[in-house]
């Protein structure tokens, strides 16, 4: 699987500060779901970011100046997230939720994909495709008609464009969320920072507070990144292979093989 000795041997070190954590934490971005086939935002040619302007899709100001092509997008991107399955990644992070004694999982994804794999101690920095809300109250839509002619529909309660529940450039994150990962970042022994560019603020500044705090930072990324120095471990490769082996060698009695982590997510 991977042939580098250095790999598995810091793998294996990884694991052992894992297998030990009273608190693990770990947060996530768009390459934990690449494997499940969702396209990241900033991998060179196949990032969203690289074939759309995300100032024309991903603000307040693109969404007042063209709703019909924001909401359009959205729906496009929500049909595609529910096609997909969630993949070895999002079933390893949710075995260490069943393992450590305690953890939470902050997210920047808003693809519901480590929800549907079994996490539950989870917190979704930027939203979640899969809700609506209204544009102007804030209020959540139960349901809309995606086959009206005049998109994006309208609120219910009080008439104003529905937008999906995601949070845009330029607007502030999820309160609760965002403290909820704060706190953890302080308070956890062991940080893993999972496909994520570490590029976008206020979620970038997670992993320097853990290290602040002196957790123990373990990144997973097949790129370099501008956290990659600054990490305890930077184990590089795709997360669908690297975190079920951090997994196998955290706790050698939980999986016997990868298809316990398959099994154990599907119940
Ligand atoms: N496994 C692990 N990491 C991967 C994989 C993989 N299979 N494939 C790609 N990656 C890495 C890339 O190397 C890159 O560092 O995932 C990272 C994805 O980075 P971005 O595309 O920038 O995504 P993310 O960090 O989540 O972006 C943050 O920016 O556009 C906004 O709101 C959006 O939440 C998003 C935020």
């Amino acid at each position: 699987m991977h042939d580098e000795p250095a790999l598995d041997s810091r793998i294996a070190a990884a694991a052992a500060r894992l297998a030990r954590a009273r608190f693990v934490a770990a947060l996530t971005g768009a390459g934990v779901s690449a494997e499940s086939g969702v396209p990241t935002f900033r991998d060179a040619l196949t990032g969203l970011w690289a074939t759309f302007d995300p100032r024309e899709l991903a603000t307040p100001s693109a969404f007042a100046r063209n709703p019909k092509r924001v909401w359009d997008w959205y729906a496009e991107r929500r049909a595609q997230v529910a096609s997909v399955e969630p993949n070895a990644a999002h079933r390893a992070l949710a075995e260490i939720e069943r393992r450590a004694p305690r953890f939470l999982l902050a997210t920047q994804n808003v693809d519901g994909l480590h929800a549907r794999a079994g996490s539950r101690a989870l917190v979704e920095l930027h939203g979640n495709i899969a809700r609506v809300k209204c544009s102007a109250c804030a209020r959540i839509a139960q349901r809309w008609d995606e086959a009206l002619d005049a998109l994006p529909p309208r609120c219910a309660r009080c008439g104003e464009f529905l937008r999906p529940d995601v949070v845009w450039f330029e607007e502030l994150l999820p309160a609760g969320a965002l403290a909820a990962a704060e706190d953890a970042a302080r308070e956890c022994d062991v940080l893993l920072v999972v496909g994520t560019s570490a590029e976008v603020y206020p979620a970038a500044a997670l992993p320097d507070a853990a290290r602040a705090a002196g957790a123990c930072v373990i990144e997973v990324n097949p790129d370099t990144t501008p956290l990659s120095a600054r990490a305890d471990f930077a184990l590089r490769g795709r997360a669908g292979v690297i975190l079920p082996a951090l997994v196998r060698a955290a706790w050698p009695d939980s999986l016997g093989s990868a298809s316990a982590v398959r099994d154990a997510a599907s119940g």
